[in-house]
């Protein structure tokens, strides 16, 4: 029987509502969410545009500080900015000491689900125990001030310990995607220097163990500036514990005193986290102390219309990208709110097992990746139907651009058309949210992300002659500094200006100063909204992970008979986009499932598994212009199956003709 919570879906239905719903333009905020909003004010955009700054200033100041700033944005060694100059904070004291001092330790931080059932609560007083304790064995295994700590750990409370516990001492994170190979860890500790890595013996997905110890063990021989290994018990597999540099995470918690949080400067590096840019040698984004967390802070209580003391909240990425950082762990701790982590995938033990967790926990605003949310359209609204999602009141959405389908589905489905829905557009550069909806006041348009959040100002320009397009397309740039914007790439500031710094002249856009480049197109329509089309350099956003081009190339052509290879994009229903190679082999090697699957290897061990292509073509050649540079454009149509237009420039013209045929033929 269908009741109003346990609402009866059939596909059939799902269909028939979301086909009605796609040609309405615009979703009012629902009346009852509306009612209940923080947010209502819809002249808080026009009132932060004022003095943004000033704005700034308001928003930093709920956080703790230890010694108030005394200038609040210097510019006058742009594009290094300085935010809050003079102040200083601490993101573990913000994040755990205050909450715990207000009276609210036994508020449970994290709900935390692993993949075959079990539970575990964390509340603010247990996570602020861990933290200092471990904080103080991260000092007694020599780490100071300003040296980075790796992490590499799955899904579990421990990895916010290790995030938290750094912040307390100052040390600078580096944390690695768990679905990364332990080769890219090993390189991003190299050139980050790191001395420790804090990562566990083994970790779970769909059932099976993953032997993340055993395998960092055959990458981390020769890394000289690693001193210590940490290893959290988390799988129970064998691992071999090298003498003098592996330690156990909690014999070292048992045995270390507890620190207190260092007022740190407001500059103070943060963390890095790498990220994929134009070439293959991923990009430090470096992120800082102050303005970090004011960003993270701001942005989820106001798109998430937060209550600290009844919302039940849950995001499900992971804490090794950007996403984890601001909206798993510093976003809800420095809000003081209750989090669901979960340690699993999507489909495990079975497909329906995050509406179960909805349902279970009462989560009440949720947020997710357009891909997860096309993956159960796929497997079907069986899945969800019959579920009790009534708690929920909001519902997010990151990582690229959701289609409408897909937005009326999440919107239909999962929310029961009561929640509004926030697609939120944002960056690792970007640190936090930049453009959505503010979800009390602002109509939502499925399939634009919205407008800029207050105190943000965000253009888009003429690609060509960089001036603002008020109606159309073009690139999407931001006029002036925000407070969690990347300071620099780590150890690279010629790369962080040449990146982001090197497109615009400066005033263009109206500002002051150079416009950041963000590398997205984007088209403005009449209403301020924007659309986000996608990057326009060479990165891959596969499932909402960014990968370049460049990267997975190198590690194609790392296979010793592989001569040549160009790796393009291509779109895909479920993906977004999805991996095309082509491939030319040396001499006379054939092109053999067996030499595919080495290849497949390959970029696994160098990169991880989600580079792999989901086509590789083979071919005698590749496009090339008559002074060799391979005609990536061409390749991106081939794929696409779309007319390619002129190819007389083409050194050998007949290349795509034979590609073509190899497209279609499958091979
Ligand atoms: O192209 C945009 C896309 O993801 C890129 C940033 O990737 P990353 O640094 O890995 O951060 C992802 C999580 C914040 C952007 O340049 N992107 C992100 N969110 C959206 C998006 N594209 C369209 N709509 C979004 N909501």
């Amino acid at each position: 029987m269908s009741t109003e919570t346990h609402r009866e879906l059939t596909e059939e239905g799902v269909e028939a509502r979301v086909g009605e719903l796609l040609g309405q333009e615009r979703f009012a905020p629902p009346a009852a969410f509306a009612e209940g909003a923080e947010i209502t004010d819809p002249e808080l955009r026009a009132k932060a545009a004022e003095d943004p700054v000033a704005y700034w200033e308001e928003q930093a100041g709920k956080l703790r500080w230890s010694t108030p700033w005394e200038t609040a944005l210097n510019e006058t060694d742009a594009p290094f900015y300085r935010w809050f100059e003079g102040g200083r904070v601490n993101v573990s004291d913000n994040c755990l000491d205050r909450h715990v001092e207000a009276g609210n330790g036994d508020r449970v931080a994290y709900h935390w689900h692993g993949e075959e059932g079990e539970t575990r609560d964390v509340t603010y007083a247990q996570l602020l125990e861990q933290t200092a304790r471990f904080a103080g064995a991260l000092r007694e295994l020599g780490v100071q001030e300003g040296d980075v700590v790796g992490i590499y750990l799955p899904m579990i409370p421990e990895v916010a310990v290790a995030m938290l516990a750094c912040t307390r001492i100052g040390a600078v994170h580096n944390v690695v995607f768990g679905g990364f190979s332990a080769t890219s860890v090993a390189e991003r500790m190299e050139v980050s220097g790191a001395k420790v890595l804090v990562t566990a013996d083994g970790g779970r997905r769909k059932g099976k163990t993953a032997p993340v110890k055993p395998e960092v063990d055959k990458h981390f021989a020769d890394l000289d500036g690693l001193q210590k290994i940490v290893v959290v018990k988390n799988a129970g597999n064998d691992v071999a514990m090298q003498d003098g540099r592996d330690v156990w995470f909690h014999e070292v918690l048992d045995a270390a005193d507890p620190v207190d949080p260092v007022p740190l400067d407001a500059e103070a590096p943060m963390f890095i986290l790498y990220s994929s840019g134009s070439t293959a040698k991923p990009k430090g984004i470096q992120h800082t102390t102050g303005g970090y967390l004011t960003g993270a802070t701001t942005s989820l209580r106001q798109v998430f219309d937060l209550k600290p003391e009844s919302d039940v909240y849950w995001c499900s990425a992971d804490v090794g990208w950007i996403t984890g950082h601001s909206y798993i762990v510093y976003g809800p701790l420095a809000n003081g709110i209750t989090s669901v982590m979960y340690e699993g995938a999507p489909d495990y033990p079975h497909k329906g097992i995050w509406w179960e967790l909805i349902e279970q926990r009462k989560v009440t605003k949720f947020y997710t990746a357009p891909t997860a949310i096309r993956a159960a359209m796929k497997w079907g609204v069986g899945h969800v139907s019959g579920r009790d999602l009534s708690s929920l009141k909001l519902l997010g959405s990151v990582g690229e651009p959701i289609n409408p389908k897909a937005w009326l589905w999440y919107w239909h489905v999962v929310g029961g058309e009561r929640c509004p829905v926030v697609d939120t557009w944002w960056q690792t550069e970007t640190g936090s949210i930049v453009i959505t909806t503010l979800p009390g006041v602002d109509d939502a348009k499925p399939g634009s992300a919205g407008t800029p959040l207050p105190g943000y100002e965000v253009k888009v320009l003429d690609a060509d002659k960089g001036t603002e397009v008020a109606s159309g397309e073009g690139l999407l740039a931001i006029p002036r500094p925000w407070p969690s914007m990347l300071r620099t790439l780590y150890q690279d500031p010629d790369r962080y200006r040449s990146t982001y710094f090197d497109r615009w002249e400066k005033g263009a856009a109206g500002g002051e100063q150079i416009p950041y480049f963000v590398g997205d197109s984007a088209r403005i329509d009449d209403d301020g909204y924007i659309w986000v089309i996608g990057r326009v350099d060479d990165v891959i956003n596969v499932s909402g992970h960014r990968l370049s081009t460049a990267e997975v190339e190198s590690a194609i052509v790392a296979h010793p008979h592989v001569a040549e290879a160009a790796v393009v994009a291509k779109a895909d229903d479920l993906t977004g986009q999805a991996i095309v190679a082509y491939v030319t082999l040396q001499g006379d090697t054939e092109s053999t499932d067996e030499v595919k699957a080495e290849i497949d290897a390959e970029i696994a061990d160098r990169i991880g598994k989600l580079a792999r292509p989901k086509r590789i073509v083979w071919t005698q050649d590749l496009p090339k212009t008559r002074s060799g540079k391979i005609m990536r454009r061409l390749l991106r149509d081939i794929a696409e199956e779309r007319d390619l237009g002129d190819v007389t420039t083409l050194a050998d013209p007949t290349v795509v003709e034979s590609l073509q045929d190899r497209w279609r033929e499958g091979a």
